[in-house]
């Protein structure tokens, strides 16, 4: 009989749960060892012995019968260190740690190939969607220029039900916490931290240059209102959370995570709750959009152990495992920093009803090289508050945070409410 592959587990959460009860059943893997926080906890995962539990990660990946670690914990401290350990003493690695890769990817991979290892991370971005896989080999003859994805779930299902209930934001936070979608501290989701990670990665892994985690553009969807929700549905768009990459004829990049009105034409504007979704573009294949589950136990154990199972079937047979899938980035791409960038806006303003106050939004944006593409005021509430939405065309995000300084120091306009870029 073949040589069973030893698999050590660091975590058995959610994830770690759904990873070891996939792997029972092939026949040519083990999980032999498996770390976690609290060795006490009542576990009721069938065919589990519980005498290979330990509360000592270190000793996972110490042990010298382990082949792959998967480490399925996520954060930096003791992770990285876990993970260099591991490549130390002989082991690949599997990880869905988004954010070790978007910070240490660089050092990682070439501590692992240093040391003729690898490490594959398909879990760590959009869960359950086959994403790193494929764009190394099956689209490995494609320069992809262009990625608008949602990568975070927690947001999406907040902004989701925003839109269905015409609820705010805030109640809807809670609501999704107490049902669990949502952390206690929901930071990371919110303002935008998990979305940036993965497009940090993703973005890397798609145009082949290395984006660096601080030039990526941020910003959450804590500020969007009921209100905003109904005038993009009223004027055809849906409001997501999109994280987007793009890459210039120069090689620059740009990118981005933060709330977009998206066109009802686009798929990404039909991607609802947890869901994720992500478009590439990229020559010869054209368009794709892959979309599917992007957390969860059985998902996220779905990319996990596609890649356990990618690397077991090569142990033994080859001293260089899946040279596809190694990192082969030789150069970091130029940043396009956010003032530079050209979008179309929509902007929800709250003024005074008195005379010329469209005249004078429509002048700061003239003399601003902004040029509108629809200006709607409702009829005046009792408060004689004018509500004033606007959609500019494209134009640069330097002169439009100078029309919103005009505006904010503009006497008869009482708030600039939002301002969100809309995907074209
Ligand atoms: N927190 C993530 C989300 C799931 O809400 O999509 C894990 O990456």
């Amino acid at each position: 009989m073949e040589k069973k592959i030893k698999i050590g587990l660091i975590g058995l959460g959610t994830v770690g749960s759904g990873v070891f009860k996939t792997l029972k059943h092939f026949d040519n893997v083990e999980v032999v060892k498996i770390a976690v926080r609290n060795k006490n906890k009542k576990r009721n995962i069938d065919g589990l012995d519980e005498s290979i539990i330990t509360d000592n990660a270190y000793e996972v990946v110490n042990d010298p019968n382990i082949d792959i670690v998967a480490e399925l914990v996520g954060g930096i401290d003791p992770a990285f260190d876990l993970i260099k350990t591991a490549i130390r003493n002989g082991k690949h690695i599997v990880t869905a740690n988004k954010e070790l890769l978007a910070k240490h990817g660089e050092e990682l991979f070439n501590f692992a190939e240093t040391n003729n290892k690898v490490v594959l991370y398909e879990a760590a971005i959009a869960g359950g969607i086959p994403l790193i896989m494929p764009i190394k080999t099956i689209l490995a003859g494609n320069k992809i220029n262009k990625i608008k994805a949602i990568l975070n779930g927690t947001t999406n299902y907040i902004l989701t039900k925003m839109d269905v209930q015409g609820a705010s934001y805030e109640d809807v936070l809670k609501e999704a916490q107490e049902l669990g979608y949502a952390e206690a501290d929901p930071t990371g989701d919110v303002e935008g931290f998990d979305a940036a990670y993965k497009i940090t990665t993703l973005a890397t892994i798609a145009f082949g240059k290395r984006v660096k985690f601080e030039n990526v553009y941020r910003e959450g969807i804590t500020k969007i209102s009921p209100e905003d929700m109904k005038a993009a549905n009223e004027m055809g768009y849906k409001i997501k959370l999109i994280a987007s990459a793009e890459l210039d004829d120069e090689g620059r990049a740009d990118v981005r995570v933060h709330p977009m009105l998206v066109p009802m034409s686009k798929t990404l504007a039909h991607i609802n709750y947890v869901t994720n979704a992500v478009n590439l573009s990229g020559h010869p294949v054209g368009d794709i959009t892959l979309s599917g589950p992007g957390a969860g136990e059985f998902p996220t154990a779905s990319s996990v152990v596609g890649d356990i199972l990618a690397i077991a079937s090569e142990i033994g047979k080859t001293d260089y495992v899946l040279p596809m899938m190694r990192c082969n980035h030789t150069e970091t791409a130029v940043p396009i920093e956010i003032a530079e960038t050209q979008n179309k806006y929509y902007i929800s303003i709250t003024a005074q009803n008195s005379l010329g106050v469209i005249a004078r939004i429509g002048k700061a944006c003239e003399e601003n090289k902004i040029s509108l593409a629809s200006i709607v005021q409702k009829e005046v509430a009792g408060d004689n508050a004018a509500k004033i939405t606007v959609i500019t065309e494209l134009c640069k995000e330097k002169d439009m945070q100078k029309v919103i300084d005009i505006f904010n120091n503009d006497s008869a306009i009482t708030k600039v409410n939002s301002l969100i870029r809309v995907q074209i």
